[in-house]
């Protein structure tokens, strides 16, 4: 088959510059959702109907298997499809139809759609419906005395009596390709909106006396479009649960369902525990036994075997080896490599660094732009002064040295295997191997100093 995806509405009530399909559902433009459906049905034709100041939707997702057209004014949906039209491959035979998508109903499946699909197999029309107790403003589904269908009445055209029904058309269609170009050619625009409506070929395809079918979809939230930012945050938390009971399904142990947000392509190993508040984005793997405390927010990241993040840590572009501890109230930036065993705690701040087997750097450290090797010890507020104001240099710190509290390693610099730097130490040059450096100034007493006294006891 063909899709073709309808996106060309403004979008007014999401009172935003961003185009509507743009708008991000679950971390992905809504139009995104909509497309990589269209792509598990592998289509002959993919074409997206873009509209007014749509060139921002195409410069964002555009791809080699999307045509793009763009209907300059609005004239209706059946104008739309119209202008579709020109990029639809002919028709081999009659099972091989359009589908009609829309660029704002991000939560349909392909399942549903194999559905509608089969419906319209045989050359009939099939459009996908659904029961509303609220039917209002919809399209409503005229049937005979038969119960078949006899056409679709919009809101504003429809009579007393049509407005009573429920059953509604939802947008979603297959039309079989050979009639489609007259259909369309036939339509008229003397209705209530002055638009040329799609869902009156209904009564063309009833007349030259195709059948005109009729498939609900699965969840009726998978036909529910996004007009304002009210529907926008019920499809998100609807998106949400969908993926958090996937993974409960795989074995994934979430402390609640309602409470994590997955706005990423999240794999999880086996017997991974994930407690409240995370926020997942971009890529993020975690492999078996892997433990997320609450609160955590992890973006591109990949977490090995075992490992443990503890709460409130915040890692973005970031692996973290198999049995590393992380957090908690742990920052770690793109470029962090912790191998295994690695323990970076409270308040530590990692950029664009490698830290060794078993290494640690557990309380309030920034490392920077360092190669940090095997068992090593970095004590608590040692700092790696890695930017002179103008350039970023590389502190590189050998197996087993240790690294005293509060120290200041003024990159480039190089602190050799097995060394010892002394608290408090600032080093500007390299630190031999084996031995102990500091740099501060040898401790002294003064016996007979005495703190000074308030001069007047009442002030
Ligand atoms: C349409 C249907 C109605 C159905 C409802 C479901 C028609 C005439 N009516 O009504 O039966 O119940 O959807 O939501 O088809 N669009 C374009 N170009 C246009 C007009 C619309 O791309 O010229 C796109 C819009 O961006 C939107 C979709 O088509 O994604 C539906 O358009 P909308 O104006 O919302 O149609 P409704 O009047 O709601
Ligand atoms: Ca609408």
């Amino acid at each position: 088959m063909d899709i073709a995806i309808l996106a060309a509405g403004q979008g007014k009530r999401m009172y935003s510059d961003l185009p509507k399909v743009l708008h991000p559902l679950a971390g992905k433009p809504l139009l995104a959702h909509v497309l990589d459906t269209a792509r598990q049905l592998k289509p002959k034709r993919l074409v997206v109907v873009y509209g007014h100041g749509g060139e921002q939707v195409r410069e964002q997702l555009d791809s080699d298997d999307i045509v793009w057209v763009k209907q300059a004014e609005q004239l209706g949906t059946g104008h739309a499809v119209q202008q579709a039209l020109p990029h639809i491959t002919d028709a081999s035979d009659d099972s091989d139809p359009l589908l009609l998508l829309y660029g704002d109903v991000p939560l349909i499946t392909e399942q549903s759609l194999l559905k509608l699909l089969a419906q319209a197999d045989g050359g009939a029309l099939a459009i996908m419906t659904v029961e509303l107790a609220d039917p209002g403003g919809y399209g409503r589904i005229v049937r005979d005395a038969y119960g078949r269908v006899s056409a679709i009445v919009e809101q504003k055209d429809a009579s007393l009596q049509q407005q009573k029904i429920c059953e509604i058309n939802t947008g979603i269609m297959a039309i079989p390709k050979a009639p489609l170009a007259q259909w369309l050619d036939e339509l008229r625009n003397d209705n209530a909106q002055g638009e040329y409506y799609l869902t009156d070929i209904v009564g063309q395809a009833v007349a030259s006396g195709r059948g005109v079918l009729t498939e609900k979809p699965d969840h009726s939230h998978e036909v529910e479009g996004v007009n304002d930012q009210l529907q926008l945050a019920k499809l998100e938390r609807i998106w949400q649960q969908r993926f958090a009971s996937q993974l409960l399904q795989q074995g994934v142990r979430l402390a609640d369902s309602a409470r994590i947000d997955i706005r990423a392509q999240l794999s999880c190993g086996r017997d991974v525990t994930i407690d409240v508040g995370c926020v997942f984005s971009g890529a993020v793997e975690l492999g078996d036994n892997v433990t997320i405390g609450p609160y955590c927010v992890l973006q591109d990241v990949t977490v090995g075997s075992g490992a443990r993040i503890e709460a409130f840590s915040h890692i973005v572009g970031a692996s973290i080896g198999e049995r590393a501890v992380v957090g908690p109230y742990a920052r770690l930036r793109p470029g962090t490599v912790l191998a295994s065993a690695a323990h970076v705690g409270n308040f530590v701040e990692i950029k664009a660094s490698h830290i060794g087997d078993a290494s640690k750097a557990n309380h309030l450290s920034y490392i920077g732009d360092a190669d940090v090797g095997k068992r090593v010890n970095i004590g608590a507020g040692a700092i790696t002064c890695n930017y002179d104001g103008a350039n970023k240099h590389r502190s590189i710190i050998e197996d087993d040295a240790f690294i005293g509290s509060d120290s200041q390693l003024v990159a480039p610099v190089k602190v050799g295997k097995g060394a010892t730097i002394g608290a408090g130490t600032t080093l500007t040059g390299d630190a031999p191997a084996n031995e102990l450096t500091t740099s501060r100034i040898r401790q002294r007493s003064f016996p007979d100093w005495q703190r000074p006294q308030k001069k007047d006891a009442k002030n």
